[in-house]
């Protein structure tokens, strides 16, 4: 619909009306109409209607629960116009916040900067360099059933960034760059630490690298992807995940992000909701 059309008065009042009598309105998207003018009225695009439908089908496997997602890259500044960052576009962290609202969470998306509009129904809190990340993932923390670190965090930051713009007066330039705190590790060391959930980009001994991280950085689920194919992984549509826990291991085969999100997501809950009861019978038991 134009965007006119969409904000008229009448129309406005009949979407009211309808919403009124208990009708989910999907929509309408904002931005550019066939007509020329830019504004609200568009169709959202198919998987997001997929996404929202498939949330009125919801079994609810996190109904009750409280997810933190991290997402996207950092932006470690080297001076005001320049900066260290990588090809992670976000897009598979919101489609893991996504999933987690589908199926009855309640989600708070720390994202770093992306391209990507908020996703529906969570909570997106915008940062940029992993510090800010860091700061923000610790103020939302509490009360926080599961994390599930997404992010394509900078490992390392400039010792300092420039005030203002560096010159190219030098032939030469050197970068000093001091490591970032590990966000993840971090949430894990927690007294009360939620179960935490990593992925792992590798390029190369995939699977002995995503175990290390798992014991390293005392997590309870590994979700290692790899990214050294082209046609899956950072800034691409699709993806594929071998999910690594202290039990075993299990795959889920190469498919869009916002499905992969999906069956992540139920997997996560079934771990969950089984650390969660073997804890309860212990605590029964003492
Ligand atoms: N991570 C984090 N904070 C960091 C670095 C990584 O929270 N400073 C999280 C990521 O969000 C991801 C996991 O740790 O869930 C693993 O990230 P990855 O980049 O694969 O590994 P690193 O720990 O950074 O190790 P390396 O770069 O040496 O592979």
């Amino acid at each position: 619909m134009n965007q006119q059309m969409w904000l008229n008065l009448a129309t406005q009042e009949n979407a009211a009306a309808i919403k009124k009598h208990g009708i989910r309105i999907f929509g309408p998207a904002a931005g550019a109409q066939a007509c020329g003018e830019t504004g609200p009225g568009r169709m959202l695009e198919p998987v997001e209607i997929l996404s929202l439908t498939s949330e009125l089908f919801s079994t609810g496997t996190l109904a009750g629960l409280h997810v933190l997602v991290t997402a996207g890259p950092t932006w470690e500044a080297i001076d005001p116009v320049r900066g260290i960052t990588n090809r992670s576009s976000g897009r598979m962290g919101y489609a893991v916040a996504e999933a987690a609202a589908e199926a009855g969470a309640k989600v708070t998306l720390v994202s770093g900067p992306t391209a990507l509009g908020d996703p529906q129904r969570v909570t997106t809190i915008r940062v940029s360099s992993a510090l800010e990340m860091f700061d923000s993932v610790h103020a939302h923390i509490e009360g926080i059933d599961i994390f599930i670190g997404v992010a394509a965090v900078s490992d390392y930051r400039p010792a300092s960034a420039a005030s203002q713009k560096i010159k190219k007066h030098a032939d030469t330039l050197s970068l000093e760059l001091v490591k970032n705190p590990d966000i993840l590790k971090s949430v894990a060391a927690l007294s009360s630490a939620p179960f935490t959930v990593g992925f792992a980009a590798e390029t190369e001994n995939l699977e002995t690298h995503a175990r290390e991280k798992l014991i390293e950085k005392h997590i309870d689920l590994v979700a290692m992807n790899d990214v050294s194919a082209t046609d899956i992984g950072l800034d691409t549509e699709d993806n594929r995940l071998l999910l690594i826990d202290r039990h075993g291991k299990s795959e889920l085969p190469q498919q869009h992000k916002s499905q992969l999100a999906r069956a992540l997501i139920q997997h996560v809950a079934e771990k969950y909701h089984a650390k969660r009861t073997t804890q309860d019978s212990r605590r029964a038991r003492r």
